[in-house]
């Protein structure tokens, strides 16, 4: 059984206040995204060639937005595999529970903000692949 589905992950367009002077994207709990923010936290400055990522989480939803320069995310859900690159601040890729995520091809001084449905807690980590293929699995 999956839990949950590379297809639920979706990248949804954010709104786009636009005048001569530059653009404004504002984001409310549960109108542009499903969920309550409870934690927003951002990762600059990754080396070039680094990866990041490389776990799922058993209840976190997110948002991933490259607010500046670009990446791409590699999620699966123990069956499927898909590939998403974010390169324009009002897109997000919103990420359900029981997806492993990979975050690679960071351009230089790219910026990747997360807007995440809870605070930060290390019980919520799978870190491990096998573990992880074992519980999206049912088993
Ligand atoms: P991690 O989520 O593994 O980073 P990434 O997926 O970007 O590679 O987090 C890296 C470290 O930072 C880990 O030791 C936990 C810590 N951390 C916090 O303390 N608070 C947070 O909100 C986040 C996201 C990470």
């Amino acid at each position: 059984m999956i839990k949950n589905s590379v297809y639920n992950c979706n990248v949804i367009e954010l709104p786009k206040i636009h005048n001569r002077a530059g653009n404004i994207t504002p984001i409310h709990n549960n109108i542009e995204i499903p969920f309550e923010i409870k934690r927003v936290y951002y990762l600059y400055d990754v080396p070039g060639g680094e990866t990041r990522g490389g776990h799922a989480h058993y209840e976190l939803r997110q948002l991933i937005v490259a607010a500046s320069g670009s990446f791409d995310v590699v999620i699966e859900d123990g069956k499927n595999k898909k590939t998403v690159t974010l390169n324009r601040p009002n897109f997000g890729l919103l990420i359900t529970p029981g997806i492993w995520r990979e975050l690679i091809n960071f351009s230089s001084g790219a910026v990747l903000l997360v807007l995440a449905s809870e605070t930060y807690s290390e019980m919520d980590y799978i870190r491990d692949y096998q573990t992880f293929l074992n519980y999206s699995n049912g088993e």
